[in-house]
This record gives structure tokens, C-alpha cells and sequence, in this order.
């Protein structure tokens, strides 16, 4: 696997596997890769010819710099994996790189009330940091197709969002959720938890989406009944939440009676970890 440290060795490489006409897959990253990255790359490895992920710990998405300072940074171990995996190309930037003139009065892209809502909500600004570094890397690799993950759901949704009304070409993939055997989903963000934590209480998390998935599928639509017994179950565990709630899975606004698509978001507090996770199906 190739390192690409600076945006020319990066473009100098695109170039060359462009006039051979071949097409790229971007996967990008925060780094501390695990089996739910894995299987991003995998899925571009399929759709694409050559492989393309990045890793860059984004300053601009993190609202709290406790947070950002703390944030596991595991490069070495992250570029066996993705040698194993058979990625053609690591772009390793630098924040100067990205960002090279500075990150305050930046140019930022944003997708407004899908970036103000829930997750946005209680992180102020986290994704406007997350569409304007992904069109920055959108604009620096040019790929044909790029892979997130669906246990991002509302990211997901802002990016197809933000490309589709910037007529950005390119295509974007969403690839399942990857689960622990406990149900818990895969997320860097485990490695704050304890063992206990981790086994014991965070996986009510998911327990407490597919109950309510269940009850709406044998037709209790009481939505705020259902949020509330979650919310409890999932306090009642140890931890502490920050929102479930049942929405319509295209639009993010609370679910009607009559939607048949849904979506139902997670977010909570356990340790030093905020713990994200949702469920969508139709019926
Ligand atoms: O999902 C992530 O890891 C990040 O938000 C992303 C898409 C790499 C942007 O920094």
C-alpha cells in the first residue's frame, strides 16, 4: 500500500490511475480501524478498482478539544490492517494540509436543519466540520464512488444531501452496521469503555432499538410511549441518554402514523463515551 502524506503525491497517483482508466473508491476515516471499517473498504474494493481511504482526525468536527486531544490515534496498527485488506492507497494528511489557512474565518460547506438536529443538536457545529472536510477530500482524490457507514445514519443522509445539491459526481455508498457479537455497534469511540461497560450495559443500547422496532412492526405506533420506555430501559442500564426517537428513514422528521419507512436514533452516555447507534427498516 502506497502513503500519500501530501495532497500532490496523492493527485500524482489519481492521475496515473486515471489515464490507465480505472476507477477509484474512497473510504474516509478517522483512523483507529476496526471491523466496521474493515467493511467499508471491503464494499469499495468491490465497486471500484483501486482503493483509497484516508485518515485524518478532523479538528473541525469535534466540539469539545478534550475530546479531539483524547481521540485514539492507533497509525500503525491502522496500516497493517489496511495493507491486509488490500488498500492501494493511504492519503495521511495534515491539518495544515487540509486546512491551509488555518481553521478560523475557514470556507465551510453546510447542510442546514439536517446538520442543527439530533446529533447536531447536542454537538454544535460537528457537522458542519464533517461536509466541509468530506468535500475537501471529495475535491482532492475525485473518486467515482465513497463508502460510510449506515451507523452514521444522520451523517450519511447530510453527505447525500450535500452531494446532491452540489452536483458533486460522485457516487455514495452506505454499508451495514457492524455489530459485536452483544449487539453493541462497532464504533472507535468503544475503546473509552471498560470491559463491563462494554459487555454489560452498552449493548441495552441496541436491546432497546429492536424492542421498539418490534413493538411498531406489531402495530403500536404510540411513538412517544415507546421513545419513553427506551429512554428508561436504556437510564435504568446505567447509562445515560441523550435522545431516542422515531423518525421517518428519508426525511429525519418525526414519524407519522402512516410512514413505512423508519428510522429510530440513539445517542447515549456511558463513561467517557457518547454512544451513537439506530435501527432503520420499512414496513
Ligand atoms: O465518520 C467519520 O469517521 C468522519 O466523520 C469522517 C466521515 C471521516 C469525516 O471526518
Amino acid at each position: 500500500m502506497q502513503i500519500a502524506k501530501t495532497a500532490s503525491e496523492l493527485k500524482a497517483q489519481i492521475k496515473q490511475w486515471r489515464q490507465q482508466g480505472l476507477t477509484i473508491g474512497f473510504v474516509p476515516t478517522m483512523g483507529n480501524l476496526h471491523q466496521g471499517h474493515a467493511s467499508l473498504v471491503e464494499v469499495a474494493k468491490q465497486k471500484a478498482d483501486k482503493v483509497v481511504v484516508s485518515i485524518f482526525v478532523n479538528p473541525m468536527q469535534f466540539d469539545n478539544p478534550d475530546d479531539l486531544a483524547i481521540y485514539p490515534r492507533t497509525i500503525d496498527d491502522d496500516c497493517e490492517v489496511l495493507t491486509a485488506l488490500g488498500s492501494d492507497l493511504l492519503f495521511l494528511p495534515t491539518p495544515e494540509i487540509v486546512y491551509p489557512n488555518g481553521l478560523e474565518g475557514r470556507t465551510f460547506v453546510e447542510v442546514p436543519k439536517l446538520c442543527d438536529m439530533f446529533c447536531g443538536a447536542s454537538r454544535p457545529g460537528h457537522f458542519r466540520g464533517v461536509t466541509t472536510v468530506v468535500n475537501k477530500l471529495f475535491n482532492l482524490v475525485e473518486p467515482d464512488l465513497a463508502v460510510f457507514g449506515e451507523k452514521d445514519f444522520q451523517q450519511l443522509l447530510i453527505i447525500r444531501r450535500m452531494v446532491e445539491d452540489l452536483f458533486i459526481n460522485v457516487e455514495i455508498i452506505g454499508a451495514p452496521t457492524k455489530r459485536e457479537p452483544s449487539g453493541l455497534a462497532m464504533s472507535s469511540r468503544n475503546n473509552y469503555l471498560t470491559d463491563e461497560q462494554r459487555t454489560g450495559q452498552a449493548p441495552i443500547i441496541y436491546r432497546a432499538l429492536k424492542l421498539i422496532r418490534d413493538e411498531i412492526k406489531g402495530g403500536n405506533l404510540q411513538f412517544n410511549a415507546l421513545e419513553q420506555a427506551a429512554i428508561d430501559m436504556i437510564d435504568q442500564a446505567g447509562l445515560k441518554s441523550d435522545f431516542i426517537t422515531v423518525l421517518n428513514g428519508q426525511t429525519l422528521e418525526p414519524a407519522k402514523e402512516q410512514d413505512r419507512s423508519i428510522v429510530i436514533l440513539a445517542a447515549a452516555f456511558l463513561g467517557k463515551a457518547r454512544l451513537i447507534d439506530n435501527l432503520y427498516f420499512e414496513y
